[in-house]
Order: structure tokens, then C-alpha cells, then sequence
């Protein structure tokens, strides 16, 4: 039987394969047979390698830090059906938004696993949280801190809440992806000693009960070092809060970030080294400062759902210009997928059927939205393409669906979670009527 080669069985999903034929499989269904079945553009979840993630961080971290726990970061992908999976395994999730929440309710998340985030969360959305219960809010600016302990207080009760302070660390990604540098929206900057202030203020406030610090760099991060350098900064931080201000770090959090292989010559450290960094800067940065260790949080969403992700798209038309490039348009493109236009992110493309033929054109594949800057993959070695072949991008599982638009007015694609040979729709294709259920004439 024919097997995916080196590179490919890292970043497709675990359970990726090739038939008799060479055709790529995932979870047992082929590519082109779930094509035919659900339509394109579409998107293939991979259960196994879902649990086979949430096992790698739980086990990882718990070797190298008893007390710690893992928390999915739900923006990566937001879906009930996964939300299940994520509970099944024993995570924690985090949520940004009322309705990110709504869709834990609909997986009937445990709410005391919940982590409420965002930098500008609204009245209405805090009052739902504490209505649900959610065990945990993490607290991003000084409006917040008012606003929470007075809705807290509307309602008789006392929130546990983590304060989101700024390092100023530079974790060396994508400029719009970095959250702890200074000049950034996100939390309280240290630097400036609005952390201090913050910290001062929350812990005298009546309904507010601070647990803890969370802070979050950015993502996604190829890099240790960033890890330790700030937590070892905002340990330092916590034991002088606790001198000045009473602060008793029991939970800390230095966020998600962690990286995925998207092309085979870019693959990150493996879980393990990020657990072995992040840990023993905890523990020596508590030997250092005087601190007891706290419970340890981290927060990875891109590195649970993107290797359980592959996109598939049909190719249309190919347009060759001599001497210049030649542009192979599939039927999805920046509406299903705007990272490549957002962030100049990189996929692997592979054909669906007989991958590993000997690549003949280098192309570039781009989308039907109406922006020259919607591509999908620019100058990717490619077996020659037929209108109607299948393309398929692997690692597409994070941030993918979830940045989805209606661009152009066109539908979101289908999404099906494979397992043991059978797929099941987790959301099905949107229609022209979703399109034109919430306009008025
Ligand atoms: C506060 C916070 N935690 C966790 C994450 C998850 O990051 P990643 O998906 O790279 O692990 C993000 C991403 O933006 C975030 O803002």
C-alpha cells in the first residue's frame, strides 16, 4: 500500500493515508468520495487526531508539571460537536465572545471549565457568563474591572477572575498576530505599571476574587525562549504584587501560541520541549522570587485543531500567462480561508489523487472572491492539473472556518468530522436562504 511520504505525515492528520488507488484518505473515507458526498469547498476534521493532540498537551504538561491543566483556546475552531470531543479528554476551553459561549452551552460544557477572555467584553456577554457560571474570567482592562464587579454585584455573587497583564516580549511572529508587546491592545502593561494599578484596584474590589495572572505573546511561536523570558518577568511581577497589594498567584497562565508544521521545512519543537521550557521557568522563576507554585494553565488552540483540518477545493479554471505564472482557480478561497491574504500564510497543496506524481508546473492557487489578493498558496510544485481535479491544503483545521466570511455572498462550506471510515456533518453548507435570512427588503 502506498504511504504518504515524510513530511506529509506530519502535518496531514494521524489517520491520513493513501488507498490502493493513491488516493489520499482521512480517518478511513477518501478525500474525493466525501467530495462527492458533501460537495466543495469543504472541510475534514480528523477525530482521532483531535484526542491525539488533547493527550499529547494533558500528558506533556502533567509530566512536567503535576498541577497543571490544558485549556483549548475555542477560537481556533468553535463547534459543538468538537466542544464534546474537548470535554470527553478532560480540557478546559476558553471563550471570547457570547457567542463562543453559546456554543459551549450547546456541547453543555462544564461551566466551571470556562475561561471568559476578550479585551472588550460587553455587559450582556458578563451577564451570561456568570449566569452560566463560568469558572474563570481573565480581566483585560480597568472599564472591565468596574463593569464586572458591578455586574457580579447585581447578581450576589463573587467571580474568580485572572488579571491579563502585557510582558513586553516580543515572541518573533506576525506582527498582527503579537499580543504581550507593549503597544498592543491586550492587558495590562507591567512596563508601564498599569499592571500594578490593576492588580491594586481588583483585589479591593467586593465581587471580584483574583486568582491569578494570565498573560498571552502571541502566536504562533516557533520559538521557547519568549516563554521563559516572560514568565520568569511576570513571576517577578507576582511577588512583588503580593508584597504591595496582597496578590496570591494559586493559577497561572502564560497562554497559548504554541506552533504547527503548515510546510515541511517549517516544523515547530515538539509539545514536550514547550512543556519542559514553560514548566521549569514556573518552577525556578518560584524558587527565585519566594512564590509557591501555582496551578499552571496553558492554552492551545491552533495546535489542537490545525493538523486535524484539511480543506479540499475543486479546481476550475487555469490560466497560463508565458514566462509569468499560471493560476489555478479553486471554488473556495480567501472567504473560507483569509490567512494567506491576512497574514501571508503559508499551506502545503497536494492533489487529492496520486499526490506524489512528479511535479510538473510550479502555479499558484488562488480563489473566485474578487480581490487579486485572495490566493490560497503561491508557487507550489504541482503534478499538471485538469479543471475539475481536487486540491487539498492539510493543517487547515485552525483559524480557517472560524475567519470565515460571506464574501462576494457566497456560502461557508460543509464541515464533516471523520472517524473509523464513517463522516458526519458538523455544519452543513450554508444556502442562499441562510444568505438572505437576515437581510430586510
Ligand atoms: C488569550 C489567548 N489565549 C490563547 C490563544 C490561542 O492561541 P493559539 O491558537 O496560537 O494557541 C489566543 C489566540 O489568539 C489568545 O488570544
Amino acid at each position: 500500500m502506498p504511504q504518504l511520504n515524510e513530511t506529509d505525515h506530519e502535518i496531514f492528520p494521524v489517520s491520513a493515508g493513501l488507498d490502493s488507488e493513491g488516493n489520499i484518505t482521512i480517518g478511513g473515507c477518501a478525500i474525493a468520495d466525501l467530495a462527492v458526498e458533501f460537495g466543495t469547498p469543504l472541510y475534514i476534521y480528523d477525530e482521532d487526531t483531535i484526542r491525539h493532540m488533547c493527550r499529547q498537551f494533558s500528558g506533556g504538561f502533567k509530566d512536567a508539571y503535576e498541577r497543571s491543566l490544558i485549556e483549548y483556546s475555542s477560537k481556533a475552531f468553535a463547534n459543538p460537536a468538537l466542544a464534546k470531543i474537548i470535554a470527553e479528554e478532560g480540557l478546559h476551553m476558553d471563550v471570547v465572545t457570547g457567542g463562543e459561549l453559546i456554543f459551549a452551552k450547546a456541547a453543555d460544557f462544564p461551566a466551571e471549565n470556562l475561561n471568559f477572555h476578550g479585551n472588550n467584553k460587553g455587559r450582556e456577554e458578563l451577564s451570561e457568563a456568570l449566569d452560566y457560571g463560568v469558572g474563570r474570567i481573565t480581566i483585560d482592562s480597568f472599564y472591565e474591572i468596574g463593569l464586572l464587579n458591578e455586574v457580579a454585584g447585581e447578581k450576589g455573587v463573587r467571580q474568580k477572575v485572572l488579571l491579563r497583564v502585557s510582558p513586553s516580549v516580543d515572541p518573533h511572529t506576525h506582527m498582527l498576530t503579537t499580543t504581550g508587546i507593549l503597544d498592543s491592545k491586550f492587558g495590562f502593561s507591567i512596563e508601564t505599571g498599569a499592571a500594578a494599578e490593576a492588580v491594586e484596584q481588583a483585589v479591593a474590589t467586593e465581587h471580584l476574587d483574583v486568582v491569578g495572572l494570565h498573560f498571552h505573546l502571541g502566536s504562533p511561536i516557533f520559538e521557547l525562549e519568549p516563554y521563559s523570558q516572560a514568565i520568569d518577568y511576570v513571576l517577578n511581577f507576582a511577588a512583588q504584587m503580593r508584597e504591595a497589594h496582597g496578590l496570591q498567584l494559586n493559577e497561572f497562565n502564560p497562554g497559548g501560541g504554541f506552533a504547527v508544521g503548515y510546510v515541511g521545512k517549517e516544523l515547530p519543537p515538539p509539545i514536550l520541549a514547550y512543556a519542559a521550557e514553560i514548566s521549569e521557568a514556573v518552577r525556578s522563576g518560584c524558587d527565585r522570587y519566594g512564590l509557591d507554585e501555582p496551578m499552571l494553565t496553558v492554552e492551545p488552540g491552533r495546535a489542537i485543531v490545525a493538523r486535524a483540518g484539511v480543506a479540499v477545493y475543486k479546481v476550475g479554471g487555469i490560466k497560463r500567462i508565458p514566462d509569468v505564472r499560471i493560476y489555478v482557480s479553486v471554488d473556495g478561497g480567501m472567504g473560507d480561508n483569509i490567512r494567506p491574504a491576512l497574514y501571508s500564510s503559508v499551506y502545503t497543496v497536494r492533489r487529492t489523487r496520486d499526490p506524489y506524481a512528479t511535479p510538473t508546473e510550479t502555479v499558484t492557487v488562488v480563489g473566485k472572491f474578487c480581490e487579486s489578493g485572495d490566493f490560497i498558496a503561491k508557487d507550489v510544485d504541482l503534478p499538471v492539473l485538469d479543471s475539475g481535479d481536487l486540491l487539498c491544503t492539510p493543517t487547515s483545521g485552525a483559524y480557517a472556518v472560524p475567519m470565515a466570511s460571506n464574501y462576494n455572498m457566497t456560502t461557508r462550506p460543509a464541515i464533516v468530522m471523520v472517524k473509523d471510515g464513517e463522516a458526519r456533518l458538523i455544519r452543513r453548507r450554508e444556502t442562499y436562504e441562510d444568505l438572505l435570512a437576515t437581510s430586510l427588503v
